[in-house]
């Protein structure tokens, strides 16, 4: 039995878990009233230069000075134990090498908090494994249900995607959207025939109606921030009847516009209830082993309760997040504070 749900997660935690959470909370508490560190803390980043200058800007280099908190590139060419040393080191690269790099300094500095681990940002770089363990989540109770979008993963000859859609029973119209994460290169299928036109290897999802709004969901550690956007708009039975082929839409996401000023229907408009993000932040984090990630999540239209999570992201775009600069700051200091409780504590491990 999956333990995802809100009563038996709240109430009936697995023993260890509870004592786990227990600690977790001691510290938290001990952390709050922690002296303030003698000496910056120092966290590396590796990032792309885009990315890079998109996270650390002015606002967040400036309270992060004030903080004491030092940001510092880390230079690939050099073998990571030159560099340094580093209290937290950031990152969002892939490649089996510096995969393998990270990983082998993480076992050699264990007092280095790595966020995250790269075998954990694995799971999201791939769409058939990215949305594996909402759908594992038993929600029922929680102010509201949360799931996935029936899919189906394909890899086969495009002229046998129709009928592999029929026998999985997905319903028209299908998102196309290929599997590797970091192509955003999505397209809407209205008919049946027009799937043989695809080019796999995709992940095929079921299109959920939802007024045009999108949530997303933004978790730093154990905040959690909220905003709206721009989305795809409803698609009727007209339009079914009266499109065939495939639809593009390269790049939707990314070109989204914040929907946050604008005159929408409250019913769409409504943010998913507090709790359900709550309990899904909380159990995504600790299943995937990340603390750095967004999730797309949409309300199905007409409905008040019903969210579907379409999309997740390791280490997002996190320089749109209203207040960044103070979710990030908080959170990196509270993880030194944590780490120093524990060393006091005694404990070995260098994770927060
Ligand atoms: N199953 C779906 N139902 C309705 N709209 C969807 C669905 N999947 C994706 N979309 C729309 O397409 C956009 C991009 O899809 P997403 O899976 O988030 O890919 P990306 O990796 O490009 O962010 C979403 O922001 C949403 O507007
Ligand atoms: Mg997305």
């Amino acid at each position: 039995m999956v333990s995802g749900g809100c009563v038996g997660t709240e109430g009936g935690a697995e023993p260890e878990d509870a004592a786990a959470a227990a600690g977790a909370e001691e510290v938290a508490a001990a952390a709050a009233t922690a002296p303030a560190r003698a000496r910056e803390l120092v966290v590396g980043y590796a990032l792309t230069s885009k990315k890079a200058k998109s996270f650390l800007q002015p606002k967040l280099r400036g309270l992060a000075r004030k903080k004491g908190i030092q940001f510092v590139a880390i230079d690939q060419k050099l073998p990571l134990s030159d560099q340094g040393p580093f209290d937290v080191i950031l990152h969002k690269l892939t490649g089996k090498e510096w995969q393998r790099r990270l990983e082998e300094y993480r076992d050699t500095h264990p007092e280095v908090t790595v966020l995250d681990p790269p075998g954990a940002i694995e799971h999201l770089l791939n769409r058939q494994s990215m949305l594996q363990e909402v759908s594992k989540l038993d929600l029922a109770d929680c102010h509201g249900k949360v799931g996935v979008p029936k899919q189906l993963f394909v890899n086969t000859d495009p002229l046998s995607i129709p009928a592999a859609v029929m026998r999985a029973g997905l319903s028209l119209p299908l998102v196309a959207k290929p599997l590797v994460a970091k192509s955003h290169e999505l397209s809407l299928a209205y008919d049946s025939a027009s799937l043989t036109k695809l080019e796999p290897p995709l992940v095929l999802q079921e299109f959920v109606n939802h007024g045009g709004v999108l949530f997303k969901v933004y978790i730093v550690g154990d905040a959690i921030r909220v905003v709206r956007r721009f989305s795809l708009p409803n698609v009727d039975e007209g339009d079914l009847s009266n499109n065939a082929g495939v639809f593009r839409f390269p790049r939707v996401s990314c070109a989204a516009a914040t929907a946050e000023d604008a005159d929408l229907d409250p019913h769409v408009a409504e943010l998913p209830p507090r709790p359900l993000l709550e309990i899904l932040a909380r159990e995504l984090r600790r299943r995937l082993g990340l603390r750095l990630f967004n999730i797309d999540m949409i309300r199905e239209h007409g409905t008040r309760d019903r969210f579907y999570v379409i999309d997740m992201n390791y280490f997002p775009g996190y320089g749109k997040m209203p207040g960044y600069e103070h979710v990030f700051t908080d959170f990196l200091l509270s993880l030194d504070q944590q780490k120093e409780y524990k060393r006091r504590l005694g404990y070995t491990s260098g994770e927060g």
